[in-house]
């Protein structure tokens, strides 16, 4: 067991540095076996610190350390400064001076993926959050920023490409085949925005004209295999640029930005100044080995990267508890925008189904935190969903309560202030208030208060005043180390529908004119509870609450059946339509565990599907939403002590049922929606293709022999990757078992020598119940084309099959429990922030019925027990078992 426990870092403990560092001068030699880093620092003392004859303290980790010099005179270790494992502190120094530290370090033995490191063969940096203390030391914190200027050396024929931030400004040859090119960033940054790419790589250029008329260098570098893969992030570049001109008024400031793909990464991408390092999975696309959903990531993605230019780089967090301020506005800004170039209706469906499934659950678990967290140990642990989902969700309603114009003078007024600072949430909503007039001081409590608002909400109907009265009360759960927590300030939308289904006045007083009463209102909760009354009423409306889902609340309503059904073909808005459809699926599934199956399958479920299936009206990507029935994590998510083979089997049966109800309206889905044409991503065809996959998935869910024909057809002769997948995912969870091993041997035979289709192939079986059964798991880890030292293969098979293979993960025998733990003590000692990721299943052990948790609880203390266990594992697995 590891014996000191790693440090709690507090959020009430900041201090101002004791030191600024106004410029970086690096150096690099690149070779194979190893780096050696000349840095030189000029720094002086913070005029801001209490601290003045504060010792100099830089972060390092896995360093090398050959020489410091301070202004010219060689220091000894000992005498003038203390090496710690963390830490070089240099006792006396000046007032002003400037520090060389030379660092042996050695990327090719890096496989934590943090500093430097080499992925495939190509040197390249991850410096957020901490990486950078392993290249150098340094005050290794956002608040210190700093100038960079960085030469690269590296060998001419393999590292013909030398890039780091900013622009080139010199380059030449050296002795002994080597080169060198150097890079200067005018704009300071934190060292975690720091690069280095050095390698074998091809680049697609471009140009980008902004709207003040200036000409920018657009590069993307690839290694030459994937050179023709780079259009689509390029185009979704050039969009992004445009769009944060026109929404934001933000103009890019650099003349280069670069874009470089790699293989190994620990994350999908990021944001480095100048120069966004992205995992190549999250940019490289064609339309033969990407499917829909990759290309919208990869828009997404680089949308993202690139709008922390502003939300981020330009103005940064002040330290790491502010790392919402970055990161949920910048969700919010890359949501917007795919909105924008798609469906806003899918797009919020999306986003919600990621936030009900996923960030609920984690608020409901062991590691809730708030928006911006009191305390950490390990900072790579919280880049959470909760940071960056509902983060997002509470910018979005700040949007909401200030409306579109003031939004805007109020992130104008942020960006201006702030410009090259260091700031806080605090400082963004501070910014938000003054532009608008409005006291944000009770909607603070969303960044400090965890866990997800329960909103409460009953309705009665007073016929002889003609007022129908709504309650709605809020309580938000008690989370580890927070309880008794205060109301919050909660926009709320909402709307009413008369009998047929018409649009009702919404009068909040009698003396409203009911031609001009809006017929949706946002309602601003403040107290645990609120009677709102509606006036001039002269039948019991059907409440459409929540729309476009306004907070990220629990919502509580006792809707009956016909009211959802009703909802599903009336609301105005399409969220809620959606919304209707998956409470109604939910319930009907709910219903049938909880009585054992004993129930019938409420018909009206069917209807309302074959009412779908028939419609031509409706926006056809809506209606694909809509057949997706509420996945098996969801009804997981929402379910006290759930029974996860009961839940399993419950939704197979309906999904069964549907299908052998529906049959011959799928197969009329499935030809309708056959495209002869282009392939391109728009949103009409993605919901076309969307809806086809779906009715073939459906048909092989059944064994229907025109289903399995369909999709071998389908296989064959797909001209694209969403297609393919679409068939090959249909035939893997289908009793075709013959068919399924062929497929499968087939698809990677044609596609073993491209990476990111091998993933999508590890995850197609790690997440089926058919073809991902434990026994065949431990074969895919045996399988020649899976990495140990590559996040993306280990996500495919062991993430995919403990986050989505629920019924095979959570095997009564607890053998996927025990698999799991193995994996993440494997991996702690080669990479604990992937590790930590890993363990996240098996933290919510609390939630499960006791057979379960039991045996989740034995595996998590079994990692517990590991010897030379990481920060990073520590502090997930001790919180989850003291929780
Ligand atoms: N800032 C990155 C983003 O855009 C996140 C990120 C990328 C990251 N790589 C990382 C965070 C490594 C921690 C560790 O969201
Ligand atoms: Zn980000």
């Amino acid at each position: 067991m590891r014996t000191n426990q790693p440090t709690t870092i507090r959020l009430s403990e900041y201090k101002v540095p004791a030191h600024l560092v106004d410029a970086v001068d690096l150096r690099f030699e690149l070779f194979d076996n190893g780096a050696r880093v000349h840095s030189t620092l000029t720094v002086r003392r913070n005029p801001e610190s209490a601290e003045e004859f504060a010792p100099l303290e830089l972060d390092g980790d896995s360093l090398k350390l050959e020489q410091v010099i301070l202004d010219g005179r060689e220091l000894m270790a000992g005498n003038d400064y203390d090496e710690t494992g963390a830490q070089l502190v240099i006792a006396r120094v000046p007032a002003q001076f400037e520090l060389t530290v030379v660092t042996w370090i050695e990327p090719q033995n890096n496989t934590r993926l943090e500093g430097l490191y080499k992925s495939s063969g190509m040197f390249c940096t991850q410096c957020e959050a901490e990486g950078f203390r392993c290249i150098t030391y340094f005050p290794d914190r956002p608040d210190v920023m700093a100038r960079y200027r960085t030469r690269i050396e590296a060998d001419k024929a393999s590292c013909p490409v030398l890039l780091s931030n900013g622009n080139d400004v010199d380059r030449g040859d050296l002795e002994g085949g080597r080169h060198f090119v150097t890079w200067e960033d005018p704009f300071p940054k934190p060292s975690y925005l720091f690069a280095l790419v050095a390698g074998d790589l091809v680049e697609k250029q471009d140009t980008f004209t902004t709207c003040s008329g200036r000409e920018i260098d657009l590069r993307i570098f690839v290694e030459p295999r994937n050179a023709a893969k780079c259009q689509h992030a390029m185009d979704s570049l050039k969009r992004s640029m445009r769009w944060d001109e026109e929404v934001y008024g933000r103009e890019y400031d650099l003349d280069i930005f670069m874009i470089v793909a790699v293989d190994d990464f620990n994350m999908g991408a990021m944001e480095n100044k100048g120069l966004n390092i992205f995992n190549s999975s999250c940019v490289l696309a064609s339309q033969e080995t990407a499917t829909d959903l990759a290309f919208q990531r990869i828009e997404s993605i680089v949308a993202h990267e690139y709008f922390h230019n502003w939300s981020g780089n330009r103005v940064t967090c002040r330290d790491w508890f502010q790392l919402s301020l970055k990161e949920g506005f910048t969700v919010f800004r890359d949501s917007t925008f795919s909105a924008d170039m798609g469906s806003p209706t899918v797009k919020r469906i999306e986003d919600v189904t990621l936030l009900r499934t996923a960030q609920f659950a984690e608020d409901a678990g062991p590691m809730a935190h708030p928006v911006r967290p009191a305390s950490y140990m390990e900072i790579s642990n919280f880049y959470t969903l909760t940071i960056y989902e509902k983060g997002a969700e509470v910018v979005r309603m700040i949007h909401t309560l200030l409306g579109p114009e003031l939004f805007r003078k109020g992130s104008d007024l942020y960006f201006e202030r702030h410009d090259g600072q260091a700031v806080t949430t605090d400082d963004f909503v501070k910014a938000m208030e003054d532009a608008s007039g409005r006291d944000l001081t009770q909607f603070r409590l969303w960044y400090d208060q965890a866990g997800t608002p329960v909103l409460t909400v009953s309705d009665v109907y007073d016929s002889e005043r003609g007022v129908y009265s709504l309650k709605i009360q809020q309580a938000i759960p008690d989370t580890p180390g927070q309880t008794n927590k205060k109301p919050q300030h909660i926009p709320f939308a909402l709307g009413l529908l008369g009998a047929e289904g018409e649009a009702l006045p919404l009068r909040l007083v009698s003396t409203e004119d009911a031609a001009s009463a809006p017929t949706e209102r946002v309602l601003e909760l403040t107290k645990a509870s609120h009677t709102f009354e509606f006036h001039g009423l002269t039948q019991k409306p059907v409440p459409s609450l929540l729309r476009h889902f306004s907070a990220p609340v629990r919502l509580v309503y006792p809707w009956s059946r016909e009211q959802l059904v009703f909802l599903m073909s009336h609301d105005p808005d399409g969220f809620n339509r959606w919304d209707a459809g998956q409470r109604l699926a939910v319930d009907v599934i709910q219903s049938l565990v909880d009585s054992s199956g004993t129930v019938d399958i409420d018909s009206r479920l069917v209807e309302a599907y074959r009412t779908l299936l028939a419609d031509r009206t409706l926006d056809q990507a809506l209606v694909a939403k809509m057949l997706h029935l509420p996945s098996e994590a969801y009804l997981i998510e929402l379910a006290d002590s759930p029974d996860v083979a009961a839940i399993h089997r419950t939704r197979e049966q309906v999904l069964s049922h549907l299908a052998t109800s529906l049959r011959d309206e799928l197969v009329a889905c499935y030809h309708r929606n056959m495209d002869d044409g282009e392939y391109e991503v728009t949103p009409e065809s993605v919901a076309r293709r969307s809806l086809k996959n779906t009715a073939l998935a459906w048909l092989l869910m059944i064994n229907d022999n025109t289903g399995r024909d369909l999709a071998l057809q389908q296989l064959r002769e797909a001209d694209n990757m969403t297609d393919r997948m679409g068939a090959l995912r249909a035939l893997v969870n289908s009793d075709y078992a013959e068919e399924r091993s062929q497929a499968l041997a087939d698809f990677y035979e044609h596609f073993q020598s491209d990476p990111q289709v091998v993933e999508q192939w590890f995850s197609v079986q790690a997440s089926s119940d058919r073809a991902g059964q434990l026994p065949q798991i431990q074969a895919l880890l045996k399988h020649p084309a899976f990495d140990w030292k590559n996040p993306n293969k280990i996500r495919s098979v062991i993430g995919v099959f403990a986050g989505q293979n629920l019924a095979a993960f959570h095997n009564p025998d607890g053998s996927g429990y025990s698999f799991l733990a193995d994996q993440v003590c494997r991996l702690d000692d080669s990479n604990p922030q992937i590790a930590a990721r890993l363990v996240a299943p098996l933290t919510r052990w609390k939630k499960f019925a006791p057979a379960y948790s039991a045996l989740m609880r034995t595996a998590l203390e079994r990692i517990r027990n590991k010897a030379e266990l990481s920060a990073d594992l520590y502090e997930v697995v001790h919180k989850s078992l003291e929780a």
